[in-house]
Parts: C-alpha cells; sequence; structure tokens
C-alpha cells in the first residue's frame, strides 16, 4: 500500500510516499481501507515538532473510509461497513494518510448512510472538539441533541474556522441561539451558512456591543479559539455563571485576565485538548456527532459554511502547507474508492 512517512520532525518537505505491507488487525482492532484523510493543525504541528518516540509516523487523526478486515474481539464492525475514525494517530504512529490503517474498534465509528467520506473524514477532530466545548457548563448537558440548549445563547468565537463551523452547527441543531465572530464579510457569510444567527466582525466597531445587543442577559456558552486577545471580550460578553470553553491557543501563548471579572461573574473556565479527554467524553462525542450527521444537521461544503480542499496522497505535503498557511475550511486528502 501507498502510505505518506515521517522519520524526523520538520518542514512539511519531511514527509514522503512510501510502499508498506498493508497492516493486519490484532485483537479488538480494525483495518480501514482509508477514502479521505481529514488534515487538521494538530497534524502539521505534530509533525514540525514531535515523533512521540516513534521511529516513523504516519500523519492524521480522521478519517472516513470502508472496513476491510477485523481482528478477533472487534465488536459488532463488519467487513464493508462505511465508517468515519476519531483520533487515528493518537498513541500509535500510524494515522489516516495511507490506503489503509489498523484502529482500535472504539476509534472506528459507522458513518451514516446520507454521509459522504468527505464529511466523515471532517468530523473528528473538528466536532469532537466542538462537543466537548458546547457540554462543559456546569449544569450540564453531557449530551448534544434537539433541545439541550434550548434557551441558551452560544458564542462561538471563529465561526469561519473548522472547529468553529462545527460548533455553530451543533449549538444549533441542540435549540442554541447562535452567535459568532469572524475577521471578514467573506467569512461572515460562512458563518451564515454554517447557520449562526447572529455574526459579527470583531475587526470593525466594538463586538461587545454588537454582542450584548442581540444577548442583553449575556451569552451562556463561548466557545473560544483566541483567549489570548478575546478574554476581554469573552468576561464582558458571557453571562454570570456562564462558561468559557478553551480549545486553542490562536493569537498568543499565554492568557493574562483581570480575575475579579472573572470571579465576579462566578465564571466556568473549561481548558479542553482531544488528546487527555475521558474515553467517555470523546464516546458521548462521537454518538452525538454521529446523530447530528444522520440528522443532516453537521454538513461540510461551501453551502454549510466549510469549502472543502481536496488533494492527492501524493501532494499530502501541500495538504499540510495549505491548513499551516490558514486555509479557509477544510483540507481533505483523497484516495482511490476502488
Ligand atoms: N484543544 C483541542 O483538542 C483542539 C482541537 C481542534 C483544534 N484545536 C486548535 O484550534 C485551532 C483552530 O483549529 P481549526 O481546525 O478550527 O482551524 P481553522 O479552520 O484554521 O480556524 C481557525 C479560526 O480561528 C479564528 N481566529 C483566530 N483569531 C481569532 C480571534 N482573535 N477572534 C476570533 N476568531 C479568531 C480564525 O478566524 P478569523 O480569520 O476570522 O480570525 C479562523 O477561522 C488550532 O489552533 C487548532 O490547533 C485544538
Amino acid at each position: 500500500m501507498r502510505a505518506v512517512v515521517y522519520r524526523e520532525t520538520g518542514p512539511s518537505s519531511v514527509l514522503q510516499v512510501v510502499e508498506r505491507e498493508v497492516p493486519e488487525p490484532g485483537p479488538g482492532e480494525v483495518r480501514v481501507r482509508v477514502v479521505r484523510s481529514g488534515v487538521n493543525p494538530t497534524d502539521w504541528k505534530f509533525r514540525a515538532g514531535m515523533m512521540s518516540g516513534h521511529d516513523e509516523v504516519t500523519p492524521g487523526q480522521d478519517g472516513a473510509g470502508v472496513v476491510d478486515a477485523v481482528g478477533p474481539g472487534a465488536g459488532t464492525h463488519r467487513v464493508g461497513d462505511r465508517v468515519w475514525l476519531v483520533l487515528a494517530q493518537h498513541g500509535r504512529a500510524y494515522g489516516t494518510a495511507a490506503e489503509y490503517t489498523v484502529q482500535p474498534a472504539a476509534r472506528v465509528i459507522a458513518l451514516p448512510d446520507n454521509a459522504d467520506f468527505d464529511l466523515g473524514a471532517s468530523i473528528g477532530v473538528p466536532a469532537v472538539t466542538a462537543h466537548r466545548a458546547l457540554t462543559a457548563h456546569e449544569e450540564g448537558p453531557t449530551t448534544l441533541g434537539p433541545g439541550t440548549l434550548a434557551g441558551r445563547v452560544v458564542l462561538v468565537a471563529g465561526g469561519a474556522g473548522a472547529v468553529g463551523n462545527a460548533a455553530i452547527q451543533l449549538a444549533r441543531w441542540s435549540g442554541a441561539t447562535v452567535v459568532t465572530t469572524v475577521s471578514s464579510d467573506e467569512k461572515a457569510v460562512l458563518a451564515t451558512g454554517a447557520g449562526a444567527h447572529h455574526v459579527v466582525n470583531y475587526r470593525t466597531g466594538d463586538p461587545a456591543d454588537r454582542i450584548r445587543a442581540v444577548a442583553p442577559d449575556g451569552v451562556d456558552i463561548a466557545v473560544e479559539v483566541a483567549p489570548a486577545q478575546n478574554i476581554g471580550l469573552d468576561l464582558d460578553v458571557v453571562r454570570v455563571h456562564g462558561l468559557v470553553s478553551i480549545y486553542a491557543n490562536n493569537g498568543g501563548d499565554e492568557l493574562r485576565m483581570p480575575l475579579r471579572a472573572a470571579f465576579g461573574k462566578n465564571l466556568r473556565f473549561q481548558f479542553l485538548i482531544l488528546y487527555t479527554l475521558a474515553d467517555d467524553l470523546v464516546r458521548a462525542a462521537t454518538e452525538d456527532v454521529t446523530a447530528a450527521v444522520a440528522a443532516g444537521a453537521l454538513r461540510v461544503g461551501e453551502d454549510a459554511g466549510l469549502p472543502l480542499h481536496h488533494f492527492p496522497l501524493e501532494d499530502t505535503a501541500a495538504a499540510h502547507d495549505a491548513v499551516e498557511a490558514g486555509a479557509v475550511g477544510k483540507v481533505l486528502v483523497d484516495l482511490p474508492d476502488a
């Protein structure tokens, strides 16, 4: 099979396409013929600086394809099942940028019939992250679905990003009123396509004023990608007993905040990263994300606010570079769907 590997960390030029034996699934494992590999910022960041003790790594946490072999005791998976993958390169060397990948059964999830492989390869990191960000409120819910966020206002920072897009769609599906911030008119169109009820360009005027105009009692949950830049805005617009879910360090790695403003509102701060997220929370997220996909509530493509950018496996380095350069939308690597 063809696989992308790197044997040293560095720029995308460390990625090579090589020939490898097709891997065999062991007990509790499933082999998936990959049709799409999804590229996330974590893939290039990991490639640029981390081998985690492996001699060789195939990048790719996200992907979608078809089960083509099932090891003993690998649950209910069957050869021929269409599936999506979560955390495929977490704690193991070989991820989804290859024609085949062997995964623990729990990381292989049935893809609803209405979903194509583009969608299946786009939901792992972004939608599971968005799910955690939206379900860490002190009164719950720990699950999402129709009505679970009814009556709540969610602020999604950066609604044209991949995680932001998923957060908008999942919050809207769950009944929230969704406000989002973007940096341009083009991104405002995308965020509206994702389903945001209110879109605020944070580069013009005072975004806090405009958010308060649509959420006079404050927002219940802020899903935050750039806390170092946005902490003042979050403290302004999140309501008493509200939640600020922080999942990234875009725009600065150090967070300074006025403590009185934060404890004065009984705010809850939830920091999150998928790699140490408890298994039951990952499972809750994959179940709800699959349900949202089956309901047609989680989509990809330009009209859903997430333009798709396809690269062949040979150009995985260019796909990494596109994500690193801030491509707007979802970057996917295509493998033959034989
Ligand atoms: N903790 C986790 O487990 C986890 C999981 C997934 C992703 N991440 C991290 O989350 C970040 C985003 O990932 P992604 O896949 O969504 O990337 P992406 O598609 O490139 O989106 C990043 C978004 O951040 C927005 N942004 C940057 N500064 C902003 C600001 N000051 N205010 C509002 N929005 C701002 C950008 O929008 P504008 O251009 O409009 O500002 C852009 O849309 C990355 O750093 C990634 O590594 C972490």
